[in-house]
């Protein structure tokens, strides 16, 4: 494939991944921005595999044909609760592909002119550190998310000097790779102190932050392959990697700010750890109220308007299609059914969103929690279903609690109450909540599917 040739089907890819990213920020349109980013991949891979620059193709087929059939394989069996564990492990990927295509583009510097010798030099450092931050904190992340490592936050003495005394050497680490043209003592232990830092930074950023933490890995990421671009001198790389980037960070800023965080605070990690004792002292106390299937059917079937709060368990238990069917019998004798959906909700941004939109509900009834908050307290009833952190008053009321300042669902205002969960265990914080002991709050407890299947059947 002629040079030419490559560059117009590299811009053609570019333009496809940006119509990508626009058509994701849409439901309507979300299904169509990834078919127009997969056919942007398709074409930028064929440019890649059999352009201009190509060599040893042989060994590139066979590689895309073992990793193809990973990821084919990897992407049929996921659940979806898992996704956020899936894409924490293919950033580490990333990351640990910047690190190697860094000391490759080191020890085989291909075409470097000699006037641009020490900005190579920087490319290589830069692109390996943030490839290795990457690398090990993706590791954490999926380590995190899918409870291998503990969820609370590593708390080292002295943590924050220690991240500052870990960027202070790593750029004297720097000068002396460049200025010494090269030393590959230099760079690697700028990468060993790169891969505890990443490590160490993830580690002490606690449970409730780490919708947070994925995307902001999601942005190193993309600047981890940015940085390879450079070094492999692939535009299209860089144009890609920028984008991911700048869309992780911009992600991240929205959950922040959704979140009621600073991003800063975030990085320095300590929110969500396990709650002092005088707070320990003060957990929710108090009867609770149990109610039975049958009477929650009675209680929506007199209804004039009913709230749905979703949360991580309605996915666990694949119960989003009973859901759909129970709004659209209520909508059916007249009751008004709504959603409110936490922006954090679920294990993945968007996540309640895309199940409801799978199990077929109008994408007119679900609603932000911005947009639904102030009606809680003008509806009959609101389920809860599966949901923990996101529906938790303490955030709102408690200052001393783990998660104050967090936004939550305003469920507690509503004239009734009714929780589908399967014990009084917290959520995925690991902090108390007072909801389930409030007077207007019914406990139905069990698996979501099952005992909202025994509501339908009495609707
Ligand atoms: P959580 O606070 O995690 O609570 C989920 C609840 O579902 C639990 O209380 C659990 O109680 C219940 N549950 C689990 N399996 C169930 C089943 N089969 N049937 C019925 N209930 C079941 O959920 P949330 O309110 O959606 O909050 C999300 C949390 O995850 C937040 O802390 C958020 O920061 C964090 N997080 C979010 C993301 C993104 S981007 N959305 C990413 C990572 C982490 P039982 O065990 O008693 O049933």
């Amino acid at each position: 494939m002629s040079h030419g040739l490559v560059t117009a089907a590299y811009i053609v890819a570019a333009v496809l991944f940006i119509l990508s990213l626009g058509g994701l920020s849409q439901q309507e349109s979300a299904k169509r921005g990834c078919y127009l980013g997969m056919l942007g991949m398709l074409i930028a891979l064929l440019a890649t595999v059999f352009g201009d620059k190509a060599q040893g193709l042989g060994w590139v087929i066979i590689a895309m044909v073992i990793g193809g059939a990973i990821g084919i394989y990897k992407a049929k069996k996921v659940e979806m609760t898992e996704m956020p564990e899936l894409i924490a492990m293919l950033h580490s990927f990333v990351g640990f592909a910047a690190v190697l295509v860094g000391y490759n583009s080191f020890i085989d510097p291909a075409d470097v002119a000699p006037d641009m010798e020490t900005i190579h030099l920087v490319e290589v450092f830069l692109g390996v550190f943030i490839g290795a931050v990457t690398f090990t904190g993706s590791l954490v992340a999926w380590g995190k998310l899918n409870g291998k490592i503990k969820s609370s936050p590593l708390m080292l003495p002295h943590r924050h000097l220690l991240n500052l005394a870990a960027l202070v050497v790593c750029f004297l680490l720097m000068l002396w790779f460049v200025s010494a043209e090269g030393s590959m003592l230099a760079l690697i232990v700028m990468t060993l102190i790169a891969f505890a830092f990443g490590y160490h930074m993830v580690a002490s950023i606690g449970g409730a932050d780490m919708p947070v933490v994925i995307s902001m890995l999601n942005s190193y990421s993309g600047w981890a392959a940015a940085a390879a671009g450079f070094m492999l001198g692939n535009d299209l790389l860089i144009v890609t990697g920028a984008l991911v980037g700048s869309s992780g960070a911009i992600l991240s800023y929205i959950m922040c700010k959704a979140m009621n965080r600073k991003f800063l605070s975030v990085i320095g990690g300590g929110f969500g750890q396990a709650p002092s004792k005088s707070t320990q002292e003060q957990q929710p106390a108090g009867e609770i109220h149990e109610i039975k299937a049958e009477q929650v059917a009675d209680m929506l079937k007199n209804a004039s308007s009913v709230i749905i709060t979703p949360g991580y368990g309605m996915a666990v238990a694949h119960a989003q299609g009973v859901v759909a069917d129970i709004t659209s019998k209520l909508r059916e004798k007249g009751v008004e059914v709504r959603f409110g959906i936490h922006p954090v909700a679920g294990r993945l941004p968007g996540h309640m969103n895309v199940l409801l939109a799978e199990a077929k509900v109008p994408y007119d009834i679900v609603l932000e929690m911005d947009e639904i908050n102030d009606d809680f307290k003008d509806t009959d009833v609101v389920l809860v279903i599966g949901a923990n952190d996101t529906v938790n008053p303490a955030a709102a009321t408690d200052p001393t609690s783990p998660i104050a300042g967090m936004p939550v669902l305003h469920v507690w205002e509503a004239h009734n109450v009714i929780v589908f969960k399967r014990s009084m265990h917290a959520g995925y914080a690991g902090v108390d909540n007072p909801l389930f002991y409030k007077d207007n709050t019914q406990m139905c407890f069990g698996d979501a599917k099952a005992t909202l299947e025994e509501v339908d059947k009495n609707i």
